[in-house]
């Protein structure tokens, strides 16, 4: 069962509440929290791309850093954690992400991967000039199938004459080749984006969903199999939860009841606003996922509340799941969460029970 983490590439990560820790992304927090996870053996770490924030009192997401180049920084002062970077479609041509590609490739070592962000929140791209018009949301994997065709061939075979509706290539070159084959990574919830995953990608990230509810989301991992299965490729689910822990479960409820009462609401009505335009959702898309809360300060997304035993329970809970290949984790307090995952957490989950030699 593999572990990562969801570093805090954007500021007060993804609680959007007064009473969560507010703070700055920048590269000495992602360094810290990266090369602690690497001590503690996590598997990898995954940087988003959000070009847009909500606005509101915490400024929720107007400061973020840019996703290849921060990981690029984090390759040299890494050693044996597995990194990726986002890609928004929309916004790098496929040719320069390819070479940046490689040119990671070659820092970290053979440790780097990609994520294919295929475009959901509008106003990232419309203040930029580079929103290709609303119809774009029915056809985002369409896009993002013929970008991900052209960066395989480069990376394959050195070249791409790949012509297609959005994209053609003249011949496109690209050398050095990478030391070993991309990994390719996307979280597609509805069954286009996981269909996609299936034919282009390794691994499918899944929200969970829910509070201390470790299984609800159990369809979902089962949907990327059943997609594989269609495929006859190997994709395994990534599960995305929050962890927010401490020594009693009360102390730890104690703390996500004040995020909650700390609600950003004008951030929120921005947030909910925003996933309301995305008018290719069905019902297991993030855009409606986020929607079915009235105040999702933590996008809804799967939430372990608990002392370390409770959230050790969960996280196997969740691990034991079919089609679960590893669980990507996002924290309140990065840095203490991530010192008490790694100390006081790690150690009593059973599924990490064979990676827990290889943590320092
Ligand atoms: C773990 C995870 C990482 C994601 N990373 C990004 C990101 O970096 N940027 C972004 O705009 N969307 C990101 N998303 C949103 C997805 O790319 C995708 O648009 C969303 O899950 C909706 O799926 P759908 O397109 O199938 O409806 C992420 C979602 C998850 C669960």
């Amino acid at each position: 069962m593999d572990i990562g983490v969801f570093i805090p590439i954007n500021n007060n990560g993804w609680l959007i509440s007064e009473n969560a820790p507010q703070y700055m992304p920048s590269f000495e927090l992602n360094k810290t929290v990266v090369q602690k996870a690497e001590g503690y053996g996590l598997d990898f770490a995954l940087s988003m791309i959000k070009l847009h924030g909500f606005g509101g009192k915490t400024e929720f997401w107007d400061h973020g850093l840019e996703s290849f180049t921060l990981m690029a920084g984090l390759a040299a002062v890494t050693s044996k954690i597995k990194l990726f970077a986002s890609t928004a479609v929309l916004t790098i041509p496929p040719a320069i992400v390819a070479r940046m590609t490689t040119t990671i490739d070659s820092i970290s070592g053979g440790r780097f991967g990609i994520n294919i962000v295929s475009g959901w929140h509008k106003v990232e791209y419309s203040q930029m000039g580079l929103w290709p018009g609303d119809a774009h949301f029915g056809k985002r994997y369409d896009y993002s199938t013929e970008y991900v065709q052209i960066l395989k061939e480069l990376w394959e075979t050195g070249e791409s004459d790949f012509k297609g509706q959005y994209f053609q290539m003249d011949k496109c070159k690209l050398s050095p080749p990478p030391s070993q084959p991309i990994k390719i990574v996307s979280a597609g919830q509805s069954d286009r984006g996981m269909e996609f995953g299936a034919t282009y990608c390794d691994y499918n990230f899944c929200l969970g969903e829910g509070v201390n509810e470790p299984t609800k989301s159990a369809s979902v991992p089962a949907r990327v199999l059943e997609h594989a299965k269609k495929t006859g490729r190997d994709v395994g689910a990534y599960m995305l939860f929050m962890v927010i822990s401490d020594e009693t479960d009360a102390a730890a409820m104690a703390k996500w009841d004040s995020y909650e009462r700390g609600a950003d609401r004008a951030a929120l009505a921005h947030l909910l606003g925003h996933a309301a335009q995305d008018v290719n959702t069905q019902d297991t898309s993030m855009a409606a996922v986020v929607q079915r809360n009235p105040s999702p300060i933590n996008f809804n997304m799967g939430t372990i509340v608990g002392s370390h035993a409770s959230c050790a329970r969960m996280l196997d809970e969740v691990a034991a799941m079919p089609g679960v290949a590893g669980i990507m984790l996002c924290f309140d307090d990065f840095i203490k969460g991530m010192d008490d995952f790694g100390q006081k957490i790690q150690p009593l989950m059973k599924c990490r029970q064979d990676r827990l030699p290889l943590a320092a």
